[in-house]
C-alpha cells in the first residue's frame, strides 16, 4: 500500500482547518496511520525543501514554514501520492480550480494552506524527517 506525506502548513494551522482538511482525504477513502503537531526547526525545514535551495523564494518559504506549528501527517491508500495532489489542487492559488482544498481555502501562492510529497522518492525522504515507523498506525481489516 502506498503511503505520502503531507502537512498542513502553518496558515492552515492558525486559520483553523485542520479538520477540514483531514476529511478531504478521509471521505476519498485514505487512511490517517499517523499526525502530530511540529515546530519545525530552520534545520528541518531546509531539509524538507532541499530541492528548492537557491531559487529566490527559499528563504520566504523556509521562514514561513517555521513561523508556526504545522499538522504533519502520513496518509496511506492506492495511488495516494498522486491522488493527495489532486486533492490538494495547484500550488498556485490563481489555478488551483474550485472543490481542490487551495481552490477553495487559500488566496496567496506562499500561503496555500497543504504540502503534499511529489513522488514516491520525495515521500520516503519527506516521511523520514518527521516521523519513525513506530508511530504510523495499522488500521484494523475487520472493523
Ligand atoms: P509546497 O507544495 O510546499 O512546495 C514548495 C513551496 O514553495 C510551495 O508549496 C509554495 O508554498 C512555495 N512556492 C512555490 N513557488 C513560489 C513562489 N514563486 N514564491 C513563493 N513561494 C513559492
Amino acid at each position: 500500500m502506498e503511503r505520502t506525506f503531507l502537512m498542513v502548513k502553518p496558515d492552515g494551522v492558525q486559520r483553523g482547518l485542520i479538520g477540514r482538511i483531514v476529511s478531504r482525504f478521509e471521505d476519498k477513502g485514505f487512511k490517517l496511520v499517523a499526525g502530530k503537531f511540529v515546530q519545525m526547526t530552520d534545520e528541518q525545514a531546509k531539509r524538507h525543501y532541499a530541492e528548492h535551495e537557491g531559487k529566490p523564494f527559499f528563504d520566504e518559504l523556509v521562514s514561513f514554514i517555521t513561523s508556526g506549528p504545522v499538522f504533519a501527517m502520513v496518509w496511506e491508500g492506492e495511488d495516494v501520492i498522486e491522488l493527495a495532489r489532486v486533492i490538494m489542487g495547484k500550488t498556485k492559488v490563481k489555478e488551483a480550480l474550485p472543490g481542490t482544498i487551495r481552490g477553495d481555502f487559500a488566496a496567496v501562492t506562499p500561503h496555500n494552506l497543504i504540502h503534499g510529497a511529489d513522488s514516491p522518492e520525495s515521500a520516503a525522504r519527506e516521511l523520514a524527517n518527521f516521523f519513525n515507523e513506530a508511530e504510523l498506525v495499522s488500521y484494523s481489516k475487520t472493523i
